[in-house]
């Protein structure tokens, strides 16, 4: 196994309402490459945090955070988006779909960026996740759980090196979570991503690889 995530003494606090709130301290794990994990923790314990410093879109007060060779944090603000557009796929715990464009072009909006979109595997995932009569409607016509599959089928059809998923089935019903962890699924077998996901939801953490559970600001494996 090939540790690929590799995070080192990691330190984070926000600062509210000019109080300091200590959310990680002295924080160090590895993942490895082509691998499953479950990130699980209570409200308010720091996944979605965890998920944003790995992704490089919330910085660390101090620490290291390796993706295979590169040090997210070391290189410019240009060099770190570059790098999470061409590796990483994140499904947000707020879908953060685009407003003015269709399910389609959301679907296909990340893999055209990075000149990958490969259209069989489109239709797979439109099929797989059920989102075949949505296909010409905006975000703000569908669902909730419309959108979050929709957020998924996006960040599954780049193919990612590191797929970095919040709450994806948070808003999904029994049949519609099976169908998501089965597109996961295609991702780990079929493509060799590592995959992270947040989740509440016991039933998806048991059929992943590891389970990481964040407690009083430090992680452990259960
Ligand atoms: N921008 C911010 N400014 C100040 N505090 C923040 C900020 N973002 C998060 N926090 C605090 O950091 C802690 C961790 O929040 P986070 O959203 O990572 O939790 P979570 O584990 O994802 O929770 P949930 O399961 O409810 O999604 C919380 O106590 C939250 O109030
Ligand atoms: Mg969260």
């Amino acid at each position: 196994m090939v540790p690929y995530l590799v995070v080192k003494k990691l330190n984070k606090d926000f600062e509210s309402s000019g109080e300091s709130f200590e959310v990680f301290k002295d924080l160090n794990f590895e993942i490895n490459s082509n691998t499953s994990t479950a990130l699980i923790g209570e409200s308010g314990s720091g996944k979605t945090t965890l998920i944003h410093l790995i992704a490089g879109l919330e910085s660390p007060d101090s620490g290291t955070i390796k993706i295979g060779d590169f040090d997210i944090w070391k290189y410019s603000e240009q060099k770190r988006a570059n790098f999470r557009l061409n590796n990483i796929s994140i499904i947000f715990q707020q879908y953060n779909l685009i407003p003015s464009l269709n399910v389609l072009n959301n679907i296909k909006f990340h893999s055209q960026l990075i000149k990958n979109y490969d259209q069989n595997f489109r239709d797979e995932l439109i099929n797989l996740l059920g989102l075949n009569k949505l296909l010409k409607k905006y975000p703000e016509e569908i669902s909730g759980g419309q959108q979050q599959r929709v957020a998924i089928a996006r960040a599954i059809l780049t193919k990612p090196k590191l797929l970095l998923a919040d709450e994806p089935t948070g808003n999904l019903d029994e049949e519609n979570s099976t169908k998501v962890t089965n597109a996961f699924e295609i991702l780990l077998s079929r493509y060799n991503s590592t995959i992270v996901i947040a989740t509440h939801s016991k039933k998806l953490a048991q059929n992943l690889n590891v389970k990481l559970i964040i407690k009083n600001k430090k992680i452990n494996k259960i």
